[in-house]
């Protein structure tokens, strides 16, 4: 199989896909492997690293026009899809159900599309998990950024001093970014409290977040309460394949202090506030009702150092099995066949079919 990996062009997204300690499994399994020059150079990695590993350095037309297999991070933009084609797999963050265009694009284009977010492994998201852990460990240092006035905020400090009250941090959510969230948040002495709706997942936060948390079964009652005292919110749940349920509406606005940040990590999946919009670092924040929003949706793109290696930790084994034959990979392990997403100009994912009623779908 040949595998290819072209540079990523979002904003701020210097992240790659495969780093070369993964060409090099590849290339012992027997396959081909295709890099795109400066992919890997944001990440710490250059195009002799590669090189040294096995792959062959190319062009942005090259790597696209000639992969069987194309691995990236985040999903392809619009310039991005006259590259897709019936004989090719992708296998990416791709976030169908929050992005109709790109979906359509797919599946008119007849791609395979394995999306990293929706791949399982009994109870977790084994693709997704990584990034999260980074994305969440980011949502409370740049709350923590976001509140000072030299980043516009009102000038709170997340852990107060002795005698000042710390921030109080309301995190939406208690899975991975969201215990990540917690974590990083009362390491910053911040006063977190973590709401969740799943009875099980609750008493696992408790037992995991001890004294560090309050930990607290979500419902509009106490989501409101909640809401009343914070000056951080950070949204983080998920309903996998699905867009994310918009638990803080627009009057919640009214009931928050004026001074308040919402931080919708949950973006990527279109958001768990009504009032967010996917932003970019490059203007990661704006206003509604005067209630600053944080919604960057590919936070760890400014830490790819670290995320492209905990990314490729994740993702290379599956690569692997993929390229060693993508009917058989997904065959054999029906968590990784829920990566599926679309194939042969239908959807195949549940989520992503039930956003899209009007397209053509046939779920597994
Ligand atoms: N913006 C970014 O850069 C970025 C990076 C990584 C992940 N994410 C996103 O963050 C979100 C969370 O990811 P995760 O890995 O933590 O997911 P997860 O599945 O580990 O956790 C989601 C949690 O939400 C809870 N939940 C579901 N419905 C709820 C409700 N109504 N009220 C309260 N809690 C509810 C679930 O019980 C679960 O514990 C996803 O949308 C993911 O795509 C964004």
């Amino acid at each position: 199989m040949r595998v290819a990996v072209p540079t990523e062009i979002k904003p701020a997204e210097r992240r790659v896909g495969l780093v070369p300690a993964g060409v090099t499994q590849l290339v012992r399994h027997g396959h081909e492997v295709l890099v795109e020059s400066g992919a890997g150079t944001g990440s710490g990695f250059d195009d002799d690293a590669y090189a040294a590993a096995g792959a062959e350095v190319v062009d942005r037309e090259t790597v696209w026009a000639r992969a069987e297999l194309l691995v990236k991070v985040k999903e392809p933009v619009a310039e991005e899809y006259g590259f897709l084609r019936p004989d090719l797999t992708l296998f990416a963050y791709l976030h169908l159900a929050a992005d109709r265009p790109l979906t359509e694009a797919l599946v008119a284009a007849g791609t395979t599309a394995v999306a990293f977010e929706t791949v399982r492994s009994g109870r977790i998201l084994p693709l997704l998990q990584p990034m999260s852990e980074i994305a969440g460990r980011l949502a409370a240092q740049s709350a923590a950024h976001h509140m000072q006035t030299n980043a516009g905020g009102p000038g709170l400090l997340m852990g107060g001093v002795p005698g000042v009250a710390a921030a109080k941090v309301v995190v939406v959510g208690g899975g991975t970014v969201g215990t990540q969230a917690a974590l990083m948040a009362s390491g910053l002495m911040a006063d977190v409290t973590v709401l969740d709706a799943n009875g099980a997942r609750i008493r696992e936060l408790n037992d995991l977040l001890g004294h560090r948390a309050r930990v607290l079964m979500s419902d509009e009652h106490v989501l409101e309460e909640e809401l009343a005292g914070a000056d951080v919110v950070i949204g983080a749940v998920l309903i996998p394949g699905a867009a994310a349920p918009k638990l803080v509406r627009r009057e919640h606005l009214a009931v928050l202090h004026d001074h308040a940040l919402l931080v919708d990590v949950a973006i990527d999946q279109g958001g768990c506030f009504e009032t967010s919009h996917p932003t970019t670092y490059d203007d990661p924040t704006f206003e509604v009702d005067g209630i600053t929003h944080y919604c960057v949706a590919n936070m760890p793109g400014v830490v790819p150092r670290t995320a492209s290696r905990a990314l490729a930790n994740a993702t290379t084994p599956y690569l692997v099995r993929l390229a060693d034959g993508v009917e058989q990979a997904l065959a054999a392990d029906p968590g990784f066949a829920a990566g599926l997403n679309v194939a042969g100009g239908t959807i195949r994912h549940p989520g992503v079919a039930q956003a899209f009623p009007d397209l053509p779908a046939q779920p597994a």
